[in-house]
C-alpha cells in the first residue's frame, strides 16, 4: 500500500516508519522544512527507543522517505494519515489549524479514490467538519475516518507495533477495510481492531487519556493524604492495585502529569463538555489536583530551606516529563525549576536525552549537566523529577560527596526510606513519612 503521513512528531515519524516497516510505502511529509532536512541527512529529530535504526533501515530499504512536497506524497498514496499537533489554545480546546490546514492540502492534492485517516487527537465533531471540507471542495471519492493513536513516548515503536487495540471511526466500509489492512500485521496476537463510529473514535482517545490522568491524580491526592495520617502510599498503591477491578498500572505517585498529551487533552474534554453544558467537575478536580502536584517538591525546597532561596544551588536530575523521551512539553521540571529561580535559586540540571529542549526553554538561566554527578557539585540538595532507570542505583557515597549537604527530594520515590535513613540523608519522596 502507498501512504502517506502528515506531521513527523512523536506520532507522525513512528506511525510512518511503522507502516514502512510492516512492508507498505511511506512517505511522510512536514511543513518543518529543517525538520525534512534532517531527515534526509539521517538525523532523527526526537528522541524515541529504537526509532533511529528503524527509520534508518527502512529508507536504505526503499519504503520509507520525507518531503515538503505534500501533493506528490498524496498522488501517490491510496491513505494519508494526519498526525499533526493539536496543541492547547488559550480556552483551553484544542487547536484544530494544523488539522484543517493538513486535510485541506490532501483533499486538493487527491487523485481518484482516497482515504483521510486522522491520528491526531481531535475533538468530536472534527471528521464530520473535515469531511464538509471535502464535500465543499466537490471531491466525493474521500473517506474521512478517525484513526486515533495510543502509543506513549518512550515506548511508542512497541506500542505501534503491538497496540492493546486499533480503533477505526469510519462510515465506509471500503475505508474500514483499508484501515484493517493497514493494521493487520499489528494485531496478529489477535488484539482486537474495534470499528465504530466517527464520533466514538474521537471521544475514545479523550476517555482513555482522561481516565489515565483522573488515576494519576487520584494516587497523587492519596500520597497527600497518606503523609497526613502517616500511611504508606506504596503499600496502599499495591494493596489496592492489585484488585484485578482496580489494576496496577497508572498508580504510581508523583510529581504529577506533563507531556504533550494529557494535560491538553484533559483540558480539551472539559471544554468539548462545557460547549454541550456540562460541567466535567471530575475532570476540573484532576486537573487542579495535577498543578498543585506539579509544586510539591518546590514547595517542600522552601519548608527545608525557607522561602528565600538566593545563595542556594539545587541539582535537579531528570527534566522529560517521563524516561525515555526528550520530550518537556508540560513536564513538572517547568514548574519546579521556574518556582526554585523565583526564589532566588541557581538550578544545575542533568537529564540524559532533555537537555537540548531545556536549552531551548531556560536558556542560560540554568547550567546543564551530561553526567549526573557533575550536576551535584556544590549543589544543596538533590532533586529527581524524571524516573529514568538509570537513576535507581546511583551510587550514594558519591552523591554525598558532591553535595554540600546530604538532602534528596525524590519526586519518584525512587529510593528506600530505610536505606536513605541508614545513609545519613535527609529523604522527602512522595506519600512516604520523610526520614
Ligand atoms: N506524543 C504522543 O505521545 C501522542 C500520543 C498519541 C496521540 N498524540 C496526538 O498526535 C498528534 C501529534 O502529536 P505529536 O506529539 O506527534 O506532535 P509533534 O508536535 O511532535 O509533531 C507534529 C508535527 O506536525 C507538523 N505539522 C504541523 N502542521 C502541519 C501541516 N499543516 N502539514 C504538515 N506538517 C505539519 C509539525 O511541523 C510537527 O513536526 C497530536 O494530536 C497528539 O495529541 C500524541
Amino acid at each position: 500500500m502507498n501512504i502517506a503521513v502528515v506531521g513527523t512528531g512523536y506520532v507522525g515519524l513512528v506511525s510512518g516508519t511503522c507502516f514502512a516497516e510492516s512492508g507498505n510505502e511511506v512517505v511522510c511529509v512536514d511543513i518543518d522544512r529543517r525538520r525534512i532536512e534532517q531527515l534526509n541527512a539521517g538525523e532523527i529529530p526526537i528522541y524515541e527507543p529504537g526509532l533511529a535504526e528503524l527509520v534508518r533501515r527502512n529508507v536504505e530499504e526503499g519504503r520509507l522517505s520525507f518531503t515538503t512536497d505534500l501533493a506528490r506524497a498524496v498522488g501517490q498514496s491510496m491513505v494519508s494519515f494526519i498526525a499533526v499537533g493539536t496543541p492547547m489554545s488559550a480556552g483551553g480546546a484544542a487547536d484544530l489549524g494544523g488539522v484543517f490546514a493538513a486535510a485541506e492540502s490532501v483533499v486538493k492534492a487527491t487523485v481518484g479514490y482516497h482515504v483521510v485517516a486522522i491520528k491526531s487527537t481531535v475533538p468530536v465533531g472534527t471528521n464530520d467538519r473535515v469531511r464538509q471540507l471535502v464535500e465543499s471542495n466537490g471531491n466525493h471519492r474521500i473517506d474521512v475516518c478517525s484513526v486515533p493513536e495510543f502509543l506513549k513516548e518512550g515506548s511508542a515503536i512497541e506500542d505501534f507495533m503491538r497496540p492493546d487495540r486499533v480503533v477505526i471511526g469510519a462510515t465506509s466500509e471500503q475505508a474500514v477495510a483499508i484501515l484493517r489492512e493497514i493494521h493487520a500485521p499489528f494485531v496478529r496476537t489477535d488484539n482486537p481492531i474495534i470499528v465504530m463510529g466517527p464520533r466514538s473514535a474521537e471521544l475514545t482517545k479523550y476517555a482513555s487519556n482522561a481516565m489515565l490522568a483522573l488515576r494519576i491524580s487520584f494516587i497523587n491526592q492519596m500520597a497527600n493524604l497518606c503523609e497526613a495520617v502517616g500511611a504508606e502510599i506504596n503499600d496502599v498503591r499495591r494493596g489496592m492495585g492489585s484488585d484485578k477491578r482496580i489494576g496496577s498500572q497508572f498508580l504510581f505517585p508523583g510529581v504529577g502529569y506533563g507531556g504533550s498529551c494529557f494535560p491538553k487533552d484533559v483540558q480539551a474534554l472539559i471544554h468539548s463538555a462545557s460547549q454541550h453544558q456540562l460541567d466535567f467537575t471530575l475532570l476540573r478536580a484532576t486537573e487542579a489536583v495535577n498543578q498543585l502536584q506539579k509544586r510539591i517538591v518546590a514547595d517542600r525546597v522552601k519548608q527545608h530551606f525557607g522561602a528565600d532561596l538566593s545563595g542556594r544551588r539545587f541539582a535537579i536530575w531528570g527534566l522529560a516529563f517521563k524516561p525515555r523521551t526528550d520530550d518537556m512539553r508540560e513536564a513538572p521540571s517547568l514548574v519546579v525549576i521556574e518556582e526554585l529561580l523565583a526564589a532566588g535559586a541557581r538550578v544545575q540540571a542533568h537529564d540524559p536525552e532533555a537537555l537540548d529542549n531545556a536549552r531551548r526553554i531556560f536558556g542560560e538561566r540554568v547550567s546543564y549537566h551530561r553526567a549526573n554527578y557533575e550536576a551535584l557539585s556544590g549543589a544543596d540538595a538533590l532533586i529527581i523529577l524524571t524516573e529514568w532507570n538509570q537513576f535507581r542505583h546511583p551510587n550514594f557515597q558519591r552523591i554525598k560527596h558532591e553535595l554540600r549537604q546530604p538532602v534528596i527530594f525524590d519526586g519518584r520515590n525512587l529510593y528506600d526510606p530505610a536505606l536513605m535513613k541508614a545513609l545519613e540523608f535527609r529523604y522527602y519522596s512522595i506519600g512516604r513519612p520523610p526520614v
